[in-house]
């Protein structure tokens, strides 16, 4: 029997947050070790609490609240990570990854991430922010470097709008996320 995989759920804040509690079901029942890091607008939308019982892993969700041991728990988690999955992935997230920045537990891991790690992307945000041409030079950085997006998809957006920029349905998100760490 091959390992379990390691896959780090980022979750930021965005109003799809509430699915990502779904998606880190589907993700342990396929039998992946699943990290839940949340940043701190996340944490507006939901709390821990769903993740850390559907995973049954600690979520972390302050950069400096460590674990036992001497290695800093966002490296640990970027040494041993196969997938870092940010869904939903926020234009500000996005952003951030594409120029580097690490102000916080998520950040940080994507740029410490290992590089056997794959990462998959599955934005949620209004219609202009996703077409905004900062964020799709943001996106077209990211996947220069290898990042895979997953959506967003058109439709009804809870800002009120249509438009492009819901979150991927989450059943082929985690589908996905299978297959690149299979
Ligand atoms: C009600 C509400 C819903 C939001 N939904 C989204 C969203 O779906 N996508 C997005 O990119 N930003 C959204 N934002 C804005 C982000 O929360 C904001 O940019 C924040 O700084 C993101 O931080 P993070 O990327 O560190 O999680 C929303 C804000 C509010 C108040």
């Amino acid at each position: 029997m091959s390992a379990p995989r390691n896959i780090i759920l980022g979750v930021t804040g965005s109003i799809a947050a509430y699915k990502a509690a779904e998606l880190a079901s589907l993700l342990t029942k396929q039998g992946a070790v699943v990290h839940t890091v949340m940043t701190a607008d996340a944490l507006r939308f939901i709390t821990p609490l769903p993740f850390k019982t559907l995973t049954r892993q600690p979520v972390v969700t302050d950069l400096y609240a460590e674990d036992e041991g001497w290695k800093p728990t966002h490296i640990r988690l970027a040494d041993e990570a196969d997938l870092l999955l940010i869904a939903p992935a926020t234009a500000n997230c996005l952003a951030k990854l594409a120029h580097g920045l690490a102000d916080d537990a998520l950040t940080c891991i994507a740029l410490a991430l290992n590089p056997r790690a794959k990462i998959l992307l599955a934005p949620a945000m209004n219609g202009k922010m996703w077409l905004h041409p900062a964020t799709q030079a943001n996106v077209a950085t990211l996947q220069a470097r290898g990042a895979e997006f997953i959506g967003p998809e058109a439709g009804m957006l809870s800002c009120g709008y249509e438009g492009v920029g819901r979150l991927w349905p989450v059943a082929d998100v985690a589908r996905r996320a299978a297959e690149l760490t299979s």
